[in-house]
Formats: C-alpha cells, structure tokens, sequence
C-alpha cells in the first residue's frame, strides 16, 4: 500500500473578475482563502460545520446573495465580495455587534488582537444606528481554565463549535439570555440579515452544556483560542499582558506524538526583571487544533542551569563509565543521534522503556507490509475518511489528534465509527450516531483485527486459512420473524341491488411468523457486541461511506503478541482500501525509533536523560548536570503526521548541551542544529540544514512545517498469521498504565497550569469501593497511589498515570500496558 494520494478536481471561478481555480465542492469563504482573497467572516472555522451565526461573509454568487461559508464553489461560479447591499448588511451586522458591548478595549485581553476591533474599523462603522436596554451579563469561572465574560460576548459560536466538532466534548453550548425583545420597527428598516443576527444574539448566551455550571472538559483551551473577542480567557492570562507586549517563537508542542504547531509568547517578566518569560501559547486555529498539554503546560524551563565546569567533568566521567544511558522520548532528532552516535562509538547501550515496544512494533509492522511507515495522517483523515476504526488506544487519554480526527469525521464527513477498547468511556459515543464500541476483554485486539478482516477485505485476497479461521467464528442461528403476506379470502356480502347475499374475494395483508436461518459473527460477541443485531447496524454503519481509516494505540505495541498484530495490520491493508494511523507514545518516539537503536534492558552503571539513573542529566533542574528543556533548544522532532517538524528555543538557557558533552566524548559539529542535516536517510530523513527548513502552513491549510520522512515502501509476500490466543485475556483487577488527559512526563506536570494528579483512576463505582488510597501490588513491586474518580470512565479497570519517571512504573508494568493487581486500601 503506498501513501495516500488525494487528488482534488478542480474548478475554474471568478471573484471580482479575476479567475481563480478552487478545489470542487470547497466552500466560496475558504477557496477565495486558498486563493488569497479576503471574505470578512466571523463565526465560520475551517474544519468545523458552518453556523451561520454572523452572516456578515454574505457574497453574491452568480447572482444571487450567499454566505460564504456554506454555499460551494461551481464550474464558472462568477463570486462578488463587495455589493452596494452587501455592504449596508455587513455594516449594519457591525453596528449590532457593538451595541452594548463594552468597548473598555484599554482593559481588555483581546485587545490588539480582537476581530470586533478589527471588523469595526475594517467595515467604517464610526456611528451607532441602534439601540436596545442592555441586561445583567454574568462572568463566569468554568472549569480549571476558562473564564467567561459573558457582556463581551458576541455569541459567534466559535467557542461551542469548535469544541463539538473539533475537541470532541461539546461541553459548553448556547443558552438563553432572556435579552430584551428588539424594537419592531427594526424588521421593517434595518437590513434583513443583521435583523435575523440580531434577534437571535438578544436571545442567547454561553453556558457549560450540561447545566451544572462547570464544564467538566478536557482543559484543551481551544475556545478560548478560537474567540474573536475576549469573552473567553484563561483564569491565568486573564491581565496579565497585551498581545503587542508579547513576541511570538514558532516551536512544536512537545509532550504528545501531535507535533502541534504553536507560537511561544514572550516578554520580559516585569519591569524589574527583564528575563524573557512565556505568558501563553498560542496557535494557528484555523489548522491546528492544541490538547491541554500543547496550551498550557508550557513554563517547564530549566531555569537554575549555569555552567559548572565541576559538574560537566563529572558528566564526561559519567558517561565514560557508562554501560547504559536511559531516556525517553522528551528528546529531539538531534540529541538521539548524539545518543546513538555514543552507542555507536561507546559501546554504550542505549535504554528506552517508551519507545523501544513502538519501535519492535514498527519493525515489524515493516517486515509484514513493506511500510516503514504508516500509510495515512490524522489530517488526511479528518479532510477525506468517512470511517474510522480504532483499536488499542484509550482516545481521551493518549493521541489528542486521533480523538479530534475521530470525532471530526462523524462531526464533518458524515462518518462512522468503531471503538475498540477495554476502558469504557462514556464520551466516545457522544461522538457520533454512528460509533459502535467494543469494550472487549484485555488481551482481544487480534479478535478486532480479525473482524476487521472479515468486515473490510475483500475475501478473496485473503490467504485460504484466515478465511477459513474466520468462517469458524460464524454460526448458523434460527429465528422468528415476522412477514406481512396477502392473502385472498372469500366472504358472502349483501348485494344491495338484488337483495341477496354473494360470494366476493378479497385481498388481506396479514403478519405471519416464519423461521429463517441467520449467520451470526461470533467475533462480535468474543468482542463484547451483540451479534444479533450487528448485522443491521453495520449495514447502516456502511450506507455511502468510501475511506477507511484504521487508527492504532499503544496497547497494540505492548501486547503480548504485537508481531502478529502488526501482521494482521499489514493485511488488513494488502487486501482492504483501509490505510494506516499509529499514534508514537508521546512526544518524539517516532524520531527515537527511527534513528536510535534501542536495547531491551539497562546494566550497569547508568547515566540517566530526564530519567533515572546513577548520574542525571536533567532538564527538569533535578539531576547532576543541567541540560535545556525543550522550550530552550532548537531541533527537531517527528510526529504522528510523520514530519520532520523544526522548533525553536523560546527562552534563554545558560547551562551546557549535549552537545557539549559530545565535543569533549567523541567527534562533534559546534551546534546541536549542525546534527539536523546528519539524520539518516535511510530512515526517511532528509539532508536539510535546519535553518532552511520551513515552518508554517499554506493558505488553504496544508502543514508545510519541515519535511515528511520519506519512508521505503517494498512489494513483500502476504504475512501468515497465527489465531487469536483467549488464554492471554485478563481476568480480575486490572491496572491499564494510562495518564490522565494534559498529563504526558514531568515536564507537563512541572507545568503550573496542568494540575492533574499522578494518581490511581477510576469510574466513580470501582473509586468508591476502594477508597481514598490504595497500594497497587504488581509482581514486581508495588506503588501507593491517591484514589481519583475520572467521571467518563466505566468498568473495573483502573489507570495509573505513568508520567513521573522517578516513581518507575514503567519497570512496574515491563512489557505490557495491562497488569493483573492486588488493589488493597490504605
Ligand atoms: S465566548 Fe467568544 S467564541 Fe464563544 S460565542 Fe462568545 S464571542 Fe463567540
Ligand atoms: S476547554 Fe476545550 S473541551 Fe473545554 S469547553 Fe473549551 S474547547 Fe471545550
Ligand atoms: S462566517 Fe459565514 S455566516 Fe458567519
């Protein structure tokens, strides 16, 4: 299977005259966008469902007044942005939106930066037509993050959007104001579709969706990204900087595999202290949407670094020594290849529990495909998939791409869903009408890939035994069913003419029971479904539906019998149209993987990278040589997008580097960005000097940040595959190593705004029964551990967060991210 291609048709139009080609079925507001041409829009957000909330991106299109951003663009389309009509609405739109609005703009967040600025002048509004008795409009604290101020609120609908048909959660949504009614008069004197924007704005407000006043969310911050105006605020940022004061470094988020692009925002900390301090982040949200760790967990800098020369000798006698270096995947390209560039000249072996089940996995998974890589990105998905199936990742917690592009493709592309996952999740099927889960038992992910076999492939590319495994499973049933049937009957009838009584037929529709023999899929039932009523729901699952996705978790990368998964994959996709999305186990694993050779185990003396070890290197500032945190360095990582993505150093940093150290080991270029050009080809890097690599996105959205690895695809035999193992299914407590959502190392947890604890997880029945605390008793040890109710979990199984490496729970778990434990209360 190669990479996915997607070829756009294209059609010729004009806007204003001049001829332009747009994509065929694209949107007018966002075609004139790829073109460069300038609708005024408000409340639209590309990759999220129009509401037509502002009306103020009306346009004339071959004659006739549209909106933008929701009529499409056609073969010849002759588009005018500008008409006398057009204009008297826009403007109109305009003055309503500034009637009772504050315009306190000096003591606003948003100043400097707000839409409601920039449309008033833009538009000329310098007088105010209309007027209407303003009401009380409450602020309000939601949530950890949000604060909302409901009198600056322009009710676009940005913020409820974004968060239903991007984030996933539809957690806040509109409500009713009980405005003032307009004046009557207005409907006959003002322009139709300010009138219409108007009446409904009086009537509406913001609110948390499920009416307790708290928005029990995910934290991501996305709505507040996404408002015009400064309605929507982080408690934190609320005054403490204007957007003029703040300087914006491009970088990469770095706690999940996302690669999110943001902008590191940066002053001086005050008056007295003129070193540079990040005040938010922010980012491209037309494009990119941030998880809670890419907004908010963003001051985890190593701030006590000096170079201590006492201390570096004692790193290089360290690393002399050394039989081990330990770390994790909060590392760039650059350092890996430092790493593995010792490995290499040191004899050094090189110990990394995140990444090194994801690179087996990966190695695998090309020895049966052919891949290097998988076949699609979660972009890709989001913009063409209509069908998502996702197995081994628990969404909410792991890959917030992969939750947005699964929630996006029932939210945009009319899609459909399969979830297959040990942890219930109540959220998963708020995503769509269309999502069917599968709360299988641990260890069943080979059934699941079986189903998809017999569900997606076609047969007869299927080597003769997995089909016959497959048919093994179907069992023939009997069933009663109901039938009309007609039926001539005979019954005597007065004639009225001659009086007498005559014989007539007539035709009776009736229900009669018949018994009909079914298949039923035991694979649906192994798998916690209902096999009796699968069939019909699938078929309705499948009605018009053209791209299939298969996303792939952590989990898969753990099991037991990751190699036959990771075959069963690549057949899934020899013989389907279905491609591939991984998700890399946080931050740069795919980097790490693809250019570390990584070993099974630690011996010896250890020098640990942020981790563990007999001497410590820390960005964190609690080891025995200082080293930057990912906000002090350039350098590049890999993310799910499979793209090399550059980042840069939005902070000063006084300390030493590793590649500092590695002058002193071995052979090494003068700056860490030297290495970037040096990342091995064979792995799908290019030979690309960092500072000529690229960093934004095109006009109509395409992530033209770094480069895309270049990975070999072979033409390879079908893999054979072995049965699915039930004697691998846990039974009883179950711990899942799992972090809550924000939560990904200890850089995140450093973080002053995520604030979500290491702790023991679970659905309020199983937290209830154990208690406030508990010690988790593994076979190899044991942790105490708080007890927290993470309300949208169901079942049994409890998750214990894994993202401090001083509390070892990777070495609790070893090679497997589900564990049979003793859960006994403290
Ligand atoms: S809070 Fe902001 S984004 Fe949400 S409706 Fe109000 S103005 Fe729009
Ligand atoms: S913070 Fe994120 S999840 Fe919460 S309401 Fe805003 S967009 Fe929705
Ligand atoms: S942008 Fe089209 S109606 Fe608001």
């Amino acid at each position: 299977m190669s990479e996915v291609q997607t070829v756009d048709n294209m059609v010729t139009i004009t806007i204003d005259g001049i001829e332009f080609k747009a994509k065929e079925g694209e949107y007018i507001l966002n075609a004139a966008r790829a073109n460069d041409v300038f609708i005024p829009a408000i409340c639209y957000l590309t990759r999220c469902s129009p509401t037509l909330a502002c009306r103020i991106c009306l346009v004339e299109a071959d004659g006739k007044q549209v909106y933008a951003c929701n009529a499409k663009v056609k073969e010849g389309m002759e588009i005018t942005v500008d008409t006398p009509n057009i204009l008297e609405e826009r403007r109109a739109i305009m003055e309503v939106y500034d009637v009772n609005h504050p315009l306190q703009c000096g003591v606003c967040d948003k100043a400097g930066e707000c839409e409601l600025q920039n449309y008033t002048l833009e538009l000329g509004v310098d007088s105010q037509s209309y007027t209407i008795p303003d009401g009380k409009r409450e602020s309000a604290n939601w949530s950890s993050v949000l604060h909302y101020d409901a009198g600056l609120c322009i009710v676009c609908e940005r913020c409820t959007t974004v968060c239903k048909d991007m984030i996933g959660d539809a957690a806040i949504s509109t409500t009713k104001r009980g405005g003032a009614d307009l004046d009557k008069g207005y409907k006959d004197t003002m322009p139709k579709d300010a009138y219409s924007m108007w009446n409904k704005l009086q009537k509406s407000i913001i609110a948390p969706s499920n009416g307790t006043g708290e928005t029990n969310c995910s934290d991501c911050g996305e709505c507040i990204a996404v408002c015009p105006v400064g309605a929507l605020v982080s408690r934190d940022f609320v005054y403490t900087s204007n957007a003029w004061d703040l300087r914006r470094i491009p970088a990469v988020a770095a706690h999940s595999s996302d690669g999110a692009q943001i902008y590191y925002e940066v002053r001086p900390t005050s008056i007295e202290d003129r070193r540079e301090k990040i005040f938010r982040v922010t980012n491209e949200w037309s494009y990119v949407s941030l998880d809670g760790s890419a907004r908010f967990a963003y001051d985890f800098q190593n701030t006590t670094a000096n170079k201590d020369e006492v201390k570096f000798n004692a790193a290089i006698e360290a690393f002399k020594k050394a039989k081990t270096i330990r770390f994790n995947s909060m590392i760039t390209n650059e350092e890996a290849l430092m790493l593995q560039t010792l490995k290499e000249k040191m004899g050094v072996k090189l110990y990394n529990p995140e990444v090194k089940a994801f690179q087996s996995f990966l190695n695998h998974y090309e020895a049966a495909s052919g891949n290097a890589l998988w076949t699609t990105d979660t972009d890709s998905v989001m913009k063409n998939s209509d069908f998502v199936i996702s197995i081994g990742a628990a969404l909410r917690n792991d890959s917030p791409a992969m939750k947005y592009a699964f929630n996006n493709v029932q939210k945009l592309n009319k899609g459909a869903g399969f979830y297959f996952h040990p942890v219930g999740d109540t959220l998963i099927p708020t995503f769509g009408k269309s999502v069917e889960v599968f709360n299988h038992k641990v260890g069943l992910e080979e059934a699941a890939l079986y189903l998809v076999l017999d569900l997606f492939t076609d047969k007869e590319k299927l080597p003769k035994e997995v089909s016959t495994y497959i048919q093994s499973f179907k069992r023939q049933e009997t069933e009663t069913i109901k039938e009309k049937q007609v039926k001539t009957v005979k019954e005597m009838v007065l004639n009225e003419e001659t009086g007498e009584e005559e014989e007539v037929s007539k035709k009776v529709t009736e229900m009669v029971k018949k018994e009909i023999t079914v298949e039923r899929n035991g694979l649906v039932d192994l798998l916690g479904g209902n096999a009796s009523k699968f069939d019909a729901v699938f078929e309705k699952m499948m009605k018009k539906k053209e791209t299939f996705t298969l996303f792939l978790g952590e989990d898969l990368y753990y099991h037991e019998k990751a190699e036959n998964i990771a075959k069963l994959v690549a057949l899934v996709e020899a013989t389907s149209s279905i491609n591939v999305v991984m998700t890399p186990p946080k931050s740069n694993a795919l980097g790490v993987a693809l250019i570390c050779e990584l070993d099974d185990s630690a011996e010896g003396y250890t020098v640990g990278y942020n981790e563990n070890g007999d001497f410590k290197l820390s960005a964190l500032g609690t080891g025995d040589l200082d080293m930057p945190a990912m906000n002090q360095q350039e350098g590049t990582l890999c993310n799910i997008g499979k793209r090399v993505l550059p980042t840069n150093a939005a902070l000063e940093y006084e300390g030493y580097e590793l590649n500092d150290l590695m002058k002193v080991l071995v052979d090494a270029p003068e700056l860490t960005i030297d290495w970037t050009a040096m990342l091995p080809q064979d792995r799908g890097f290019k030979a690309v000097a960092f500072d000529t690599l690229p960093n934004a996105f095109t006009n109509d959205g395409k992530d033209n940040r770094g480069y895309t690895l270049v990975p070999t695809n072979l033409e390879v035999e079908l893999p054979s595959v072995t049965e699915v193992d039930e004697s691998l299914c846990l039974e009883g407590d179950i711990a899942y190593r799992c972090n809550p959502a924000r939560q990904f190392n200890d850089f995140t947890d450093k973080s002053h705004e995520i604030f979500e604890k290491f702790a023991l997880y679970a659905s309020k029945t199983k937290a209830e029964s154990l208690g406030e605390r508990v010690e988790v008793v593994f076979d190899n040890g044991s942790i105490t551990l708080d007890v927290v109710i993470d309300e949208k979990m169901t079942g049994d199984i409890v998750k214990i967060s894994d993202f401090r490496a001083a509390e070892g729970v990777y070495d609790l778990f070893g090679k497997s991210r589900y564990k049979n434990v003793t859960l006994r209360k403290v």
